[in-house]
């Protein structure tokens, strides 16, 4: 049987942060063991939010770090930028075709954004028809995404289904794999979010890290007290870095009192460092020689384009275009 393709695109909006980490990348660095991986960093997607070029490229140069440090195999992963292979946009023009607005309208990432404030433009709106031509371009049959996102894959399967429909079959229907990503809360106790502004990032580290830590909201209780894990935020976030004989042992120093806060996060920290120890050390190494992010993604882009032009030609073919 011929291993699924599986396809999962990345944002370049800024520091990748824990949240990120156990949400998305920790999924798809192991994903790489299971098929065929396509991962891309959607600089076009992200030009709905950044306008300003050192930005943007900054940003993508540092999630492409990011993602080799923690273990993306560029061997076998074709790992790419979006906006290297245009043939996607010529292909979300030919979905936005066979797409009813009222598909469109119906999108919660849309109606969230425009209820946060965010000035739609027709790029935010027509959004998940470039998230669909993204898969269905390299005929993905697996998309590793967060819940936030399911509603694009069935976007994404609806415009599969308008384009096989209307000319022939030359889509196979995504399926959007959900993870059961642990939540991860941000220093204010909400979710960790970006757009929170209660991040800590994956390669803060020394002071950075320290006072990112520190800013995790606790309560009040004294330190003398018996305090109660599962209310605890520094004991949800250890959580997920300790085996389970370690979240035991943390969560029984809670409950007998005498354990400050102040002392969990210091253990927060100290696992914090542990884990990212590595992938700090290959980050620096790959950040030392700026050639090496652009002939990676250059290489991925070679293997992406001969699959995106395999499939144009079908499209073109089967609508008439050429
Ligand atoms: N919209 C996704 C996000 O914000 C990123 C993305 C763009 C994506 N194209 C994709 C994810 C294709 C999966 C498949 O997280």
């Amino acid at each position: 049987m011929r291993r699924p393709r599986i396809l999962s695109g990345v944002q370049p909006s800024g520091k990748l942060h824990l949240g990120n980490y156990f949400g998305a990348i920790r999924q798809h660095i192991a994903l790489q063991e299971e098929g065929e991986c396509f991962f891309f960093i959607a600089d076009l997607h992200a030009l709905t939010t950044i306008q300003d070029r050192a930005v943007l490229s900054e940003n993508v140069r540092a999630v492409a770090l990011d993602y080799l440090a923690l273990g993306l195999d560029a061997e076998q992963t074709a790992f790419f930028r979006q906006s290297d292979i245009p043939e996607v946009t010529e292909l979300a023009w030919i979905l936005a075709t066979v797409t009813g607005m009222g598909l469109l309208e119906r999108a919660h990432s849309y109606k969230d954004k425009l209820a946060r404030g965010v000035a739609a433009s027709v790029g935010l709106f027509t959004y998940p028809v470039l998230m669909a031509a993204d898969i269905l371009l390299y005929r993905s049959n697996l998309v590793p995404v967060g819940q936030d996102q399911v509603q694009h894959i069935e976007m994404t399967r609806d415009m599969a289904g308008f384009f096989n429909q209307s000319y022939r079959k030359v889509f196979p229907l995504p399926e959007a794999r959900l993870d059961r990503a642990p939540t991860v809360p941000g220093t204010d106790g909400k979710k960790m979010s970006k757009s929170y502004g209660n991040t800590i990032e994956i390669f803060a580290e020394g002071k950075a890290l320290q006072s990112a830590v520190m800013r995790v909201v606790t309560d009040s209780t004294p330190v003398e007290a018996a305090k109660d894990p599962e209310k605890d935020n520094v004991f949800a976030l250890y959580a997920l870095f300790a085996t389970e004989a370690e979240r035991e042992a943390l969560a029984a120093r809670y409950r007998a009192g005498g354990l400050g806060y102040g002392d969990a996060k210091k253990m927060l920290i100290a696992k914090i460092d542990a884990h990212f120890a590595e992938a700090r050390e290959k980050r620096r190494r790959l950040a030392a020689d700026r050639t090496v992010v652009d002939a990676v993604l250059s290489r991925g882009a070679d293997r992406a384009r001969a699959v995106a032009l395999d499939t144009m030609r079908e499209v073109r073919e089967a609508t008439g275009l050429r």
